[in-house]
Protein backbone atom coordinates (compact mmCIF):
# COMPACT_ATOMS: atom_id res chain seq x y z
CA UNK A 1 0.00 0.00 0.00
CA UNK A 2 2.56 2.25 0.74
CA UNK A 3 3.97 1.94 -2.61
CA UNK A 4 1.02 2.89 -4.47
CA UNK A 5 0.51 6.02 -1.87
CA UNK A 6 4.16 7.14 -2.74
CA UNK A 7 2.99 6.13 -6.45
CA UNK A 8 -0.05 8.98 -6.17
CA UNK A 9 2.03 11.57 -4.59
CA UNK A 10 4.59 11.25 -7.06
CA UNK A 11 2.47 11.75 -9.87
CA UNK A 12 -0.24 14.16 -8.24
CA UNK A 13 3.05 16.56 -6.49
CA UNK A 14 3.30 19.18 -9.08
CA UNK A 15 -0.90 19.24 -9.90
CA UNK A 16 -1.14 19.59 -5.87
CA UNK A 17 0.98 22.32 -5.41
CA UNK A 18 -0.12 24.55 -8.44
CA UNK A 19 -3.72 23.97 -7.58
CA UNK A 20 -3.45 24.25 -3.83
CA UNK A 21 -1.53 27.52 -3.90
CA UNK A 22 -0.58 26.99 -0.03
CA UNK A 23 0.96 30.29 1.96
CA UNK A 24 4.32 30.29 3.22
CA UNK A 25 3.13 33.15 5.31
CA UNK A 26 1.79 30.50 8.74
CA UNK A 27 1.28 27.23 9.06
CA UNK A 28 -2.32 25.92 7.91
CA UNK A 29 -4.12 22.82 9.22
CA UNK A 30 -6.11 21.73 6.13
CA UNK A 31 -9.32 23.05 4.26
CA UNK A 32 -11.17 25.31 6.12
CA UNK A 33 -9.22 25.03 9.16
CA UNK A 34 -8.02 28.32 10.68
CA UNK A 35 -4.09 28.85 10.50
CA UNK A 36 -1.57 28.19 13.69
CA UNK A 37 -1.02 31.93 14.24
CA UNK A 38 -4.56 32.18 14.79
CA UNK A 39 -5.22 28.78 16.71
CA UNK A 40 -1.87 29.15 18.80
CA UNK A 41 -1.28 25.93 19.64
CA UNK A 42 2.13 25.50 19.52
CA UNK A 43 2.82 28.93 21.47
CA UNK A 44 5.84 30.47 20.94
CA UNK A 45 8.31 28.45 18.40
CA UNK A 46 11.13 31.10 18.23
CA UNK A 47 14.28 28.87 18.82
CA UNK A 48 12.34 25.52 19.05
CA UNK A 49 13.15 22.27 17.21
CA UNK A 50 10.26 21.17 14.82
CA UNK A 51 9.92 18.19 13.00
CA UNK A 52 7.07 18.20 10.50
CA UNK A 53 6.02 14.73 9.36
CA UNK A 54 4.43 14.48 5.98
CA UNK A 55 5.54 18.07 5.00
CA UNK A 56 4.26 18.19 1.33
CA UNK A 57 5.95 21.24 -0.38
CA UNK A 58 7.46 22.06 3.07
CA UNK A 59 4.65 25.80 3.51
CA UNK A 60 4.46 24.89 7.16
CA UNK A 61 7.84 24.31 8.43
CA UNK A 62 9.20 27.58 5.96
CA UNK A 63 6.36 29.09 8.20
CA UNK A 64 7.65 27.88 11.19
CA UNK A 65 11.50 28.88 10.14
CA UNK A 66 10.58 32.84 9.66
CA UNK A 67 9.28 32.62 13.18
CA UNK A 68 12.43 31.66 14.19
CA UNK A 69 12.32 27.43 14.74
CA UNK A 70 15.09 25.00 13.71
CA UNK A 71 12.92 23.10 11.27
CA UNK A 72 13.26 19.65 9.33
CA UNK A 73 10.90 18.62 7.33
CA UNK A 74 10.16 14.66 6.21
CA UNK A 75 8.26 13.44 3.48
CA UNK A 76 7.84 9.67 1.45
CA UNK A 77 7.80 11.45 -1.80
CA UNK A 78 10.80 12.95 -4.09
CA UNK A 79 8.77 15.42 -6.13
CA UNK A 80 7.15 17.20 -2.69
CA UNK A 81 10.93 17.29 -1.25
CA UNK A 82 12.10 18.32 -4.16
CA UNK A 83 9.75 21.10 -4.40
CA UNK A 84 10.31 22.06 -0.66
CA UNK A 85 13.66 22.37 -1.50
CA UNK A 86 13.18 25.18 -3.95
CA UNK A 87 10.88 26.98 -1.76
CA UNK A 88 13.30 27.46 1.29
CA UNK A 89 15.10 28.59 -1.10
CA UNK A 90 13.10 30.96 -2.80
CA UNK A 91 11.99 32.22 0.51
CA UNK A 92 15.40 32.52 2.08
CA UNK A 93 15.11 30.34 4.98
CA UNK A 94 17.01 27.21 6.05
CA UNK A 95 14.53 23.82 6.40
CA UNK A 96 16.51 20.82 6.89
CA UNK A 97 14.12 18.92 4.07
CA UNK A 98 14.47 14.62 3.28
CA UNK A 99 12.66 11.79 1.96
CA UNK A 100 11.65 9.58 4.47
CA UNK A 101 8.49 7.32 5.23
CA UNK A 102 7.45 8.71 8.69
CA UNK A 103 6.05 5.04 9.97
CA UNK A 104 9.10 4.66 11.21
CA UNK A 105 11.70 7.62 12.38
CA UNK A 106 15.13 5.75 12.77
CA UNK A 107 17.60 8.24 12.55
CA UNK A 108 16.44 10.52 14.33
CA UNK A 109 17.59 10.59 17.98
CA UNK A 110 15.58 10.36 21.03
CA UNK A 111 14.08 13.22 22.95
CA UNK A 112 15.29 15.73 20.31
CA UNK A 113 12.73 17.58 19.44
CA UNK A 114 9.94 20.33 21.39
CA UNK A 115 7.38 19.68 18.81
CA UNK A 116 6.42 17.41 15.79
CA UNK A 117 3.95 18.94 13.60
CA UNK A 118 1.72 17.16 10.73
CA UNK A 119 -0.52 18.81 8.86
CA UNK A 120 -3.21 16.87 6.71
CA UNK A 121 -0.99 13.98 6.29
CA UNK A 122 -1.16 11.34 8.64
CA UNK A 123 -4.39 9.65 6.75
CA UNK A 124 -2.21 8.21 4.15
CA UNK A 125 -0.14 6.32 7.01
CA UNK A 126 -2.20 2.79 7.54
CA UNK A 127 -0.49 2.24 11.53
CA UNK A 128 -0.84 4.83 13.62
CA UNK A 129 0.17 3.01 16.68
CA UNK A 130 3.94 2.38 15.03
CA UNK A 131 3.94 5.92 13.99
CA UNK A 132 3.32 7.59 17.49
CA UNK A 133 5.38 5.32 19.24
CA UNK A 134 7.87 6.88 16.86
CA UNK A 135 6.96 10.41 17.76
CA UNK A 136 6.94 10.19 21.16
CA UNK A 137 10.62 8.35 20.92
CA UNK A 138 12.01 11.62 19.43
CA UNK A 139 10.10 13.75 21.45
CA UNK A 140 11.37 15.67 24.09
CA UNK A 141 9.28 15.21 27.55
CA UNK A 142 6.73 17.56 27.59
CA UNK A 143 7.06 18.20 23.98
CA UNK A 144 3.94 18.74 21.44
CA UNK A 145 2.24 16.80 19.43
CA UNK A 146 -0.12 18.42 16.95
CA UNK A 147 -1.67 17.12 13.88
CA UNK A 148 -4.36 17.29 12.00
CA UNK A 149 -6.10 15.20 9.05
CA UNK A 150 -9.57 13.91 7.45
CA UNK A 151 -12.11 14.26 9.50
CA UNK A 152 -13.70 11.29 10.04
CA UNK A 153 -17.23 11.58 10.13
CA UNK A 154 -16.52 13.48 6.81
CA UNK A 155 -15.86 10.39 5.06
CA UNK A 156 -18.77 9.22 5.57
CA UNK A 157 -20.63 11.85 3.49
CA UNK A 158 -21.96 11.36 -0.19
CA UNK A 159 -20.28 14.46 -1.69
CA UNK A 160 -23.12 14.72 -4.01
CA UNK A 161 -26.00 14.30 -1.67
CA UNK A 162 -24.50 14.88 1.58
CA UNK A 163 -25.95 12.50 2.84
CA UNK A 164 -24.36 9.66 5.13
CA UNK A 165 -23.38 6.91 3.24
CA UNK A 166 -20.72 5.14 4.84
CA UNK A 167 -20.83 2.92 8.31
CA UNK A 168 -18.89 5.18 10.04
CA UNK A 169 -18.41 1.78 12.16
CA UNK A 170 -16.76 0.26 9.56
CA UNK A 171 -14.65 3.04 7.82
CA UNK A 172 -11.30 1.66 7.16
CA UNK A 173 -9.54 2.75 3.97
CA UNK A 174 -10.77 4.93 0.88
CA UNK A 175 -9.42 3.59 -2.23
CA UNK A 176 -10.61 5.75 -5.57
CA UNK A 177 -9.25 5.41 -9.34
CA UNK A 178 -8.13 8.98 -10.06
CA UNK A 179 -7.89 10.13 -13.64
CA UNK A 180 -4.81 12.15 -14.81
CA UNK A 181 -4.61 15.00 -17.46
CA UNK A 182 -3.04 12.74 -19.85
CA UNK A 183 -5.77 9.77 -19.45
CA UNK A 184 -4.02 7.66 -17.49
CA UNK A 185 -5.24 5.89 -14.23
CA UNK A 186 -3.85 6.20 -10.69
CA UNK A 187 -5.44 4.91 -7.24
CA UNK A 188 -5.27 7.08 -4.70
CA UNK A 189 -5.73 5.14 -1.02
CA UNK A 190 -6.19 7.23 1.81
CA UNK A 191 -7.16 5.68 5.42
CA UNK A 192 -9.99 6.98 7.84
CA UNK A 193 -8.51 7.19 11.65
CA UNK A 194 -11.74 7.31 13.72
CA UNK A 195 -11.35 9.88 16.64
CA UNK A 196 -11.96 7.39 19.17
CA UNK A 197 -9.21 5.14 18.09
CA UNK A 198 -6.66 8.19 16.90
CA UNK A 199 -7.18 9.74 21.10
CA UNK A 200 -6.51 5.83 22.57
CA UNK A 201 -3.42 5.33 20.28
CA UNK A 202 -2.49 8.77 21.58
CA UNK A 203 -2.76 7.69 25.44
CA UNK A 204 -1.29 4.06 24.82
CA UNK A 205 1.60 5.54 23.26
CA UNK A 206 2.18 7.89 26.58
CA UNK A 207 0.77 11.32 25.52
CA UNK A 208 -1.96 13.81 27.32
CA UNK A 209 -4.14 14.87 24.43
CA UNK A 210 -4.65 18.38 25.54
CA UNK A 211 -7.29 19.42 23.15
CA UNK A 212 -9.67 18.09 19.92
CA UNK A 213 -10.54 20.92 17.51
CA UNK A 214 -13.06 20.41 15.09
CA UNK A 215 -12.83 23.69 13.06
CA UNK A 216 -14.52 25.03 10.65
CA UNK A 217 -13.76 28.57 9.19
CA UNK A 218 -15.16 29.59 5.42
CA UNK A 219 -13.57 32.53 5.14
CA UNK A 220 -10.46 31.39 4.65
CA UNK A 221 -8.42 33.43 2.15
CA UNK A 222 -5.01 31.88 1.02
CA UNK A 223 -3.95 28.38 1.13
CA UNK A 224 -6.35 25.55 -0.03
CA UNK A 225 -7.80 27.67 -2.31
CA UNK A 226 -11.41 27.40 -2.95
CA UNK A 227 -11.98 27.71 -6.14
CA UNK A 228 -9.74 24.06 -6.90
CA UNK A 229 -10.63 22.51 -3.22
CA UNK A 230 -14.55 23.22 -3.58
CA UNK A 231 -14.88 20.61 -5.98
CA UNK A 232 -13.05 17.96 -3.25
CA UNK A 233 -14.55 19.77 -0.35
CA UNK A 234 -18.17 20.88 -1.40
CA UNK A 235 -19.30 23.95 0.64
CA UNK A 236 -22.74 22.30 1.22
CA UNK A 237 -20.92 19.74 2.92
CA UNK A 238 -18.20 21.24 4.60
CA UNK A 239 -20.98 23.42 6.42
CA UNK A 240 -22.08 20.33 7.88
CA UNK A 241 -19.29 18.71 8.83
CA UNK A 242 -15.63 20.94 8.81
CA UNK A 243 -13.09 18.57 6.57
CA UNK A 244 -10.15 19.10 9.07
CA UNK A 245 -9.76 17.41 12.72
CA UNK A 246 -7.32 18.69 15.04
CA UNK A 247 -5.31 16.99 17.71
CA UNK A 248 -2.88 18.96 20.40
CA UNK A 249 -1.24 16.00 22.53
CA UNK A 250 1.93 16.35 25.10
CA UNK A 251 4.49 13.61 25.75
CA UNK A 252 4.59 12.98 29.50
C1 LIG B 1 -2.19 16.14 1.57
S1 LIG B 1 -0.43 16.13 1.51
C2 LIG B 1 -0.07 17.24 2.82
C3 LIG B 1 1.31 17.77 2.69
C4 LIG B 1 1.61 18.99 3.55
N1 LIG B 1 1.58 18.68 4.95
C5 LIG B 1 0.65 20.08 3.21
O1 LIG B 1 -0.03 20.53 4.12
O2 LIG B 1 0.56 20.47 2.06
C6 LIG B 1 -0.01 14.55 2.19
C7 LIG B 1 1.49 14.26 2.19
O3 LIG B 1 1.74 13.08 2.93
C8 LIG B 1 2.85 12.44 2.33
N2 LIG B 1 2.91 11.04 2.78
C9 LIG B 1 2.00 10.06 2.55
N3 LIG B 1 2.40 8.91 3.13
C10 LIG B 1 3.59 9.17 3.72
C11 LIG B 1 4.52 8.38 4.47
N4 LIG B 1 4.29 7.09 4.75
N5 LIG B 1 5.67 8.96 4.92
C12 LIG B 1 5.91 10.28 4.66
N6 LIG B 1 5.06 11.07 3.96
C13 LIG B 1 3.92 10.53 3.51
C14 LIG B 1 2.58 12.61 0.83
O4 LIG B 1 3.72 12.39 0.07
C15 LIG B 1 2.07 14.05 0.80
O5 LIG B 1 3.11 14.95 0.56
Amino acid sequence: MIKKIKKYWEASSKKYQEKSTISTSYAHYGPYAPHEDKLKLLGNIKNKKILEIGCGGGQCSIAFAKRGAVCKGLDICVEQIKYAKELAKKEKVNVDFSTKNIQNLEGIKSNSYDIVFSAFALQYIPNLKKCFKEVNRVLKKNGLFVFSFDHPFYSSLDPKTSKLVLNYNKLKICSQETIRPDGSKIEFIAYTHKISETYKCLVDNNFIVEEIIEPFDEKIEKGWTKNFWKKVYPLKLVRLIGPTIIFKSKKK
